[in-house]
């Protein structure tokens, strides 16, 4: 088991040491001449940003039974790294980010701390801290031990599978900055075929497709919205496929932000072969536009 193995929020969270003033003739100054404004500003701006703190869950606990293989299908390279890595690339470019916590499936921790190594070899300095959480059976089970680890400095949390390596930079603001507006805020992208419910094979019912959105990640949350719908499920006994469904539960607004059709949850060995075409089209530019 895992449980444990994380998180020492005042080493982390914290570390960004929060030193308030005493009183207001302390932020101004008392000399005359002195010009208070861009030491305001200052002061204004590293409070907004320490109050701020943005968390990243990535589930990666899954079995990857849908893929077959021997691994999980997080650890499956895509053009000599493994998928994981380039969603942490990914992540990791992103300013607001300051930690990311890590879901591991139980047996596979050695080898998540040997991808994580490797990946942070590769890459640019001051990137964010990981951490790791321990798996649950279900991904919801997964998200609720990560949510649990969170430290108190963390306001915004922002999930992430961690199969989805091709979230841009862009969209991944984009619902950042829709979860400040509203408090709650995922990727979707319109559907474009004809949705229809059904049951024992027979169509129950017919969508309005200007209405049916397929959802993605990321989806990102005020952490104390998150927290308590995760906190109601558990009670009740209820369980959802993304994490938006548990704050729809509770009555809060989710707003959408359009998606990416390239955002894809690499699932099958279709998927995979995609990808493989897709990195290699971006790398050789035939992937861009213009
Ligand atoms: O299997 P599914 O499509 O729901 O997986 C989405 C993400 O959730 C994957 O990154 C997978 O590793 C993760 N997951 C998890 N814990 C589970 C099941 C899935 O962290 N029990």
């Amino acid at each position: 088991m895992l449980s444990g193995w994380l998180l020492d929020p005042a080493g982390n969270g914290g570390a960004r040491g929060m030193i308030m003033p005493r009183s207001s003739s302390d932020v101004w100054g008392t000399e005359p001449g002195l010009c208070p404004a861009p030491v305001l500003f200052i002061l204004l701006l590293w409070l907004f940003w320490v109050m701020n703190e943005t968390c990243v869950i990535v589930p990666a606990a899954g079995s990857g039974v849908r893929m077959g293989g021997p691994v999980p299908k997080q650890f499956l390279e895509l053009a000599g790294r493994p998928i994981l890595a380039h969603t942490l690339s990914g992540l990791s470019r992103l300013a607001f980010v300051s930690m990311i916590v890590l879901v591991v499936g139980e047996g596979y921790e050695a080898r998540m701390r040997e991808l994580v190594g490797q990946w942070r070899c590769g890459q640019e300095s001051g990137l964010p801290e990981v951490f790791f959480a321990a798996g649950g059976k279900e991904r919801s089970d997964s998200v609720c031990n990560a949510l649990e680890m969170l430290p108190g400095e963390c306001e915004w949390v922002m999930i992430h599978d961690g199969v989805r390596p091709f979230a841009s930079a862009g969209l991944m603001e984009a619902v950042w900055e829709g979860a400040r507006a509203t408090g709650a805020c995922v990727a979707a992208v319109a559907a474009t075929d004809t949705v229809k419910l059904a049951r024992d094979g027979i169509v129950r019912q017919t969508l309005a497709r200007d209405e049916v959105w397929l959802v993605q990640t990321p989806q990102v949350f005020d952490k104390r919205i998150v927290t308590a719908a995760y906190k109601r499920a558990v009670l009740e006994g209820w369980a959802g496929t993304d994490d938006a469904s548990f704050v729809e539960r509770m009555g809060v607004a989710v707003s959408i932000v359009q998606g990416e059709r390239t955002n894809i949850k690499v699932t099958s060995p279709q998927d995979l072969r995609w990808a493989e075409w897709y990195l290699g089209a971006m790398a050789s530019g035939r992937g861009s536009c213009g």
